[in-house]
């Protein structure tokens, strides 16, 4: 009888895999067969299209993405490996790659299967240089070592409670090189910080009215706690995209 690893291994060299391919492969019962697939997907951090990004050409995006790409240039650190978010249309590494130079690669993480698919369609279609990764960024950011990316642009557009844990072992670790950025963009809404987590308590102090000057102040206080001394929050823009947006610019310093 086929195992469970067997089965899960055969899902992930099938990106396309869906319950009836697995009850066809291996004769599987329709619930068993369900139940390795959302395994699977819970494990890697993958999700089912449920509204993605919508807005890409957006004029806040625009000049938020112009942000990055000039703290990237001004780092001097102007070759090597990115880690980011391209979304289906790799926006931000098309522009890196003809404003900054050729010498960058990427790494490129989605978690929705549908714009993953999109996003591979791009890199092939424009020879990009990004490695496309299917799941959630949050592994990567856990499990990389010392020194790996030259910069890191997470332009997530999340909730900062749901990368707490993410942005502590980041920054622990030291991912980024010395003189790289970490790009990260989240939305003013902030009231579904982790409930688990300690800085919880924090923030909720911090944030009675949840308007924009306390909302910021957060997050300057949350970044600097997690980033200690080795780094330097270097810029704060506030933008509208589909929401209010921060994109925060921190640099390691040493
Ligand atoms: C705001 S969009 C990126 C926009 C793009 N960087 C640009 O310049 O147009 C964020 C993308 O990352 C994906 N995403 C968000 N959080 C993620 C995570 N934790 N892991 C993997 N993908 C994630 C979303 O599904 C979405 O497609």
């Amino acid at each position: 009888m086929v195992t469970k690893q067997e089965i899960q291994e055969w899902i992930k060299n099938n990106p396309y895999a869906t319950n009836s391919k697995l009850v066809k492969q291996f004769g599987l019962s329709k619930q068993r067969a369900s139940a390795n697939l959302i395994a699977y997907r819970k494990k890697k951090g993958i999700k089912k299209s449920v509204g993605a990004f919508n807005n890409e050409n957006g004029n806040g995006k625009q000049k938020a993405r112009n942000i990055i790409i000039k703290h990237i240039y001004k780092s001097g650190l102007n070759s090597g490996k990115i880690l980011s978010l391209p979304f289906s249309k790799c926006n931000i590494e098309k522009q890196i790659l003809s404003e900054i130079g050729k010498k960058f690669s990427f790494i490129g993480y989605e978690r929705d299967e549908k714009v993953y698919w999109k996003m591979f369609k791009t890199i092939q279609k424009h020879k990009l240089p990004i490695y496309p990764m299917l799941g959630d960024i949050g592994y990567e950011l856990e499990t990389a070592h010392e020194d790996k990316y030259n910069h890191l642009i997470l332009d997530y557009c999340c909730q900062l409670g749901t990368i707490v844990e993410d942005m502590k072992s980041m920054f622990q670790a030291n991912i980024v090189q010395v003189g790289g950025i970490v790009a990260i963009t989240l939305s003013k809404r902030i009231n579904k910080l982790g409930q688990s987590s300690k800085v919880y308590g924090e923030m909720k102090r911090l944030i009675k009215n949840e308007n924009d000057i306390e909302t910021i102040h957060a997050f300057k206080t949350f970044f600097s706690k997690v980033c200690g001394f080795n780094y330097s929050i270097e810029e704060i823009f506030e933008y509208h995209d589909t929401c209010s947006m921060a994109l925060i610019i921190i640099k390691r310093l040493k």
